[in-house]
């Protein structure tokens, strides 16, 4: 079996997978939500501190299985650094006191193997990866195969929802407030312009139009609110359709999926689906429990990279808040 720990942003999750049946065994994740939404985003001091709290307790649960382990996974990267540490010090000293070696997992390859907990991987596919740290279209052959096509030029798509919601006063994570006020709302009453909408390139951008709902925002009383969250929405999801749409007319899809925590939309699941219609391309969606940043999809990507001989001495094990994929 493979312990794994996910550290990197404000979830402390631990699990453990059987490594010849796939089989998740164990899984806990304590979330830090409630701590920081009073301050309408991560504090990255506050989360280590919690984590250093929170993954002790979780572990004291998992003692029954530690003889049956093979390696420790953990995420190194990208997040945050003081973050990130506590994960990577938990793994360090359970691999000395244990004697089984480390295994490194890169949060992003972490969501897409979120796709395939207790299963299979059906490769090759594109995946589009939508966080609260990234926007990426990311071709993937296979698990040390993956190439990065499109990236954000700034914000990404789920933190511009969560500093919509905390420019309205609603608290973190912004996503699901401000899709379920969106629900509420007329999308049709702010017509604000989709982002690069003129340009070629294919990349993404949320910083204008953070500021034009700013204005939005500014400029109204709260009972607009659920309107001006439904027009960001739709065209924020508008910005990812325009892109999506010039990507495929260059390489049709067969098999598409979207992850990370902002892929529990159900605006942009359903927009990505009337795109894929055209080309019979198969979605795939990772289960809503897993959509957002656990250790479930860690263990998962763990047993390709075990298979890879990626297990090593905890002595080299980097912490790269900012790797790529
Ligand atoms: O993958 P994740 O848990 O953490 C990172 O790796 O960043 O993603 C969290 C992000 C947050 O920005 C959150 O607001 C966003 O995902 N999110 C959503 C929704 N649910 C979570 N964004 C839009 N709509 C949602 N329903
Ligand atoms: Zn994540």
């Amino acid at each position: 079996m493979i312990l794994s720990i996910e550290s990197s942003c404000d979830d402390s999750s631990i699990a453990i997978t059987e490594i010849a049946t796939k089989k998740l065994i164990y899984h806990k994740k304590i979330s830090q939500e409630l701590e920081h939404s009073v301050y309408g985003g991560v504090v990255p001091e506050l989360a280590s501190r919690l984590h250093a709290e929170a993954l002790p307790r979780i572990l004291g649960e998992c003692e029954p299985w530690f003889s049956q382990l093979k390696a420790i996974a953990v995420t190194n990267e990208p997040g945050l650094g003081v973050t990130l540490i506590e994960g990577v010090v938990m793994a360090k000293a359970l691999s000395i006191s244990l004697g089984i070696p480390v295994i490194p997992i890169n949060h992003l390859k972490g969501h897409i193997y979120s796709l395939f907990i207790e299963q299979e991987a059906l490769l090759p596919l594109t995946v589009l990866l939508v966080s609260g740290g990234h926007t990426q279209l990311i071709e993937v052959k296979s698990y040390s195969d993956m190439k990065t096509v499109a990236t954000t030029m700034d914000d990404s798509y789920g933190e511009s929802f969560d500093k919509v919601a905390k420019m309205m006063g609603l608290g973190y994570p912004g996503g699901p407030l401000i899709e379920n006020m969106a629900q509420e709302g007329d999308p049709g009453r702010f017509a604000f312009t989709v982002p690069l909408w003129q340009s070629p390139l294919i990349a993404f951008s949320y910083s204008g139009l953070k500021n034009q709902v700013r204005l939005a925002v500014e400029a109204n009383s709260v009972s607009v609110y659920p309107d001006i969250a439904a027009a960001f929405q739709k065209t924020a999801t508008e910005h990812v359709i325009q892109k999506l749409k010039k990507y495929f007319k260059s390489t049709s899809p067969k098999r598409f999926a979207i992850v990370g925590g902002a892929s529990a939309n159900l605006y942009l699941r359903e927009s990505v689906t009337k795109i894929l219609a055209p080309y019979k391309a198969e979605l795939l969606l990772s289960e809503l429990k897993f959509c957002s940043d656990n250790a479930a999809m860690i263990g998962r990507a763990a047993l390709e990279a075990y298979k890879l001989g990626e297990a090593k001495s905890y002595e080299s094990i980097p912490i790269n808040p900012r790797c790529k994929l």
